[in-house]
């Protein structure tokens, strides 16, 4: 592969995956490594965001949200982020987040935006592709790096998204290096009725698991649980993978 015509962010990916990528495209400025693989949308929710329409509505209104409710943000200083450090933002939609991971890891760090939505992607290298912020096209179920090669994981709102949970929280958790932390963010309620608001949901094709099922599938994946916990309209699990040897 001639890598020269790469963005220097999507040139320091290489190394993380776990094959080379002959033929992969560079498309509107991310790497496409899922080429014409066309994963099925999981839901109407999930064709609203691989829409070009869905795309531009989601980004103002994600920002504007998380403006207003402060639990959306994610929570970057709980991810013991280092300076120089490698940020895995899994289902990075228009890439906001991937870029504040960006700044915290700083010019020596590396931020990697990874979804399946090519709109999203045309959007977020668009707006936020940096020397050390760059974006690929993949599966969170099927993730293209190797084993630990990440000091931090972000999932945020993407779980309820994905067919196969189970996999996409065990690619998150083998990806990530002793040491670091996974911050998972999902839409939650657990008040009266949440049966109800969860048939509603699934529905509109999201599935939506509580914080105790995605904390014991983390668990069950080797990581250690730091906090989980549901104040609607969010879940949130941080978990962190135990360094073998240490206390
Ligand atoms: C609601 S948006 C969240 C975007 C961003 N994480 C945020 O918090 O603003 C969900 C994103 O997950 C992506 N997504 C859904 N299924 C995915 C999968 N299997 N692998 C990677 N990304 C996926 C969607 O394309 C969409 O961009």
């Amino acid at each position: 592969m001639d890598t020269t015509a790469l963005p220097d962010a999507v040139r320091r990916v290489l190394p993380l995956l776990t094959s080379a990528p002959p033929d992969a495209p560079l498309r509107d400025g991310y790497l496409d490594l899922l080429g014409s693989g066309e994963p099925q949308p999981s839901g109407p929710v999930q064709s609203l965001w691989e829409s070009r329409a869905g795309t531009a509505v989601y980004e103002p209104a994600q920002a504007f949200a998380r403006k207003v409710v402060a639990r959306l943000r994610p929570p970057a200083e709980r991810l013991l982020l280092p300076g120089g450090g490698t940020a895995l933002d899994v289902g990075c939609g228009p890439g906001t987040v991937t870029a504040e991971l960006g700044r915290d890891v700083g010019r020596a760090g590396l931020a990697i935006g990874v979804d399946v939505s090519r709109s999203m992607l045309r959007r977020a290298a668009g707006a936020h592709a940096r020397p050390n912020v760059g974006f690929l096209r993949a599966d969170v179920t099927e993730l293209p790096f190797g084993d630990a090669t990440v000091d931090a994981v972000t999932c945020l709102m993407v779980l309820q998204l994905v067919h196969d949970q189970e996999a996409a929280l065990a690619e998150c958790a083998r990806v990530v290096a002793p040491g670091g932390r996974i911050a998972v963010l999902q839409p939650g309620y657990a008040g009266p009725g949440a049966g109800v608001v969860a048939a509603a949901a699934g529905l509109a094709g999201l599935r939506m698991p509580g914080h105790e099922a995605i904390a014991a599938t983390l668990r069950a994946h080797g990581m250690s649980v730091v906090e989980a916990g549901t104040t609607a309209p969010v879940a949130q699990v941080l978990a962190e993978k135990p360094v073998v040897g240490r206390g």
